[in-house]
């Protein structure tokens, strides 16, 4: 496979392998550790709902039955179901010394995952640009507005995203894993984004909603949206929520 050997893809995965020989000459870059949370401390605060007693269900059934789905009615989802898909996908369920542990694994425990949230029919949230404080369980307001055709636009013109509920979009902050990962790290970045984005697509599942994880979309242009550098934090992959027949 002469052509996959010449991909930068191919030359990153080989540089980055751990051998058996080698794993500790290795050296690994000398990356600062960033801060663990991040915080719009001056942003006007949406609460979420804390208590969703007798939302149930049944795992094996909402395994079998999670589809990618893009059929959105634009109907409103409400501000419970939003808060169980944020807190599936990125709650915190234990605290270890300084470690705020999640529904979803992260390598080292380092959550490099930041949650934006672009709201448009979400009741009693007014459509805006959100990012998710993951310790203060709630919404800071970023900017306010309506950005769905922001984001269609931004994802390759992907036509679904304008109908959905919300889209949330997660970025990474590099440093906060590559700092003890060094250069494999950056693996390790995408596996905890598909784990977080699994659990979404599982939430919404059995809260009857649909969803459809979202790769595709011009970084630089969400990164400014975000209003994010694309160094330090780049944007890495989006998710549709939306309600379905
Ligand atoms: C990393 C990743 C990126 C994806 N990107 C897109 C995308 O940009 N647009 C889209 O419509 N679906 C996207 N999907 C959804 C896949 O098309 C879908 O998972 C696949 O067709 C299998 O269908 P299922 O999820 O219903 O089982 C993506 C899925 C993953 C895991």
């Amino acid at each position: 496979m002469p052509d996959l050997k010449k991909t930068i893809a191919y030359l990153y995965m080989e540089e980055t392998k751990f051998d058996r020989d080698t794993l500790y000459e290795r050296v690994r870059p000398n990356i600062l550790p960033a801060e663990p949370f991040k915080r719009y401390k001056d942003a006007e605060k949406v609460l979420l709902a804390r208590r969703w007693d007798g939302k149930s269900a049944d795992l094996w059934k909402v395994l079998q039955e999670r589809r990618s789905r893009r059929n959105y009615t634009r109907a409103a989802i409400s501000l419970g179901d939003l808060s169980i898909l944020l807190w599936a996908s990125q709650g915190v369920t234990a605290q270890a010394g300084p470690y705020y542990l999640r529904t979803a694994p992260s390598a080292g425990a380092l959550y490099s995952i930041e949650t934006y949230l672009v709201a448009e029919r979400v009741e009693g949230v007014k459509p805006g640009l959100y990012h998710y404080d993951v310790k203060g369980f709630q919404l800071e307001t970023l900017k306010k507005g309506e950005f769905l055709n922001d984001i269609s636009r931004i994802a390759l013109g992907q036509g679904f995203l304008r109908d959905a509920a919300c889209v949330f979009i997660w970025t990474s902050v590099l440093r906060r894993t590559m700092s003890k990962y060094g250069n494999r790290g950056l693996r390790y970045i995408f596996l905890d984004a598909g784990h977080i984005c699994q659990n979404l697509m599982l939430a919404s599942e059995a809260l009857d909603l649909g969803a459809c994880p979202v790769a595709a979309f011009f970084d630089m242009e969400l990164n400014e949206f975000l209003g994010i550098d694309g160094i330090e934090e780049t944007a890495i992959y989006l998710a549709a929520v939306g309600r379905i027949e």
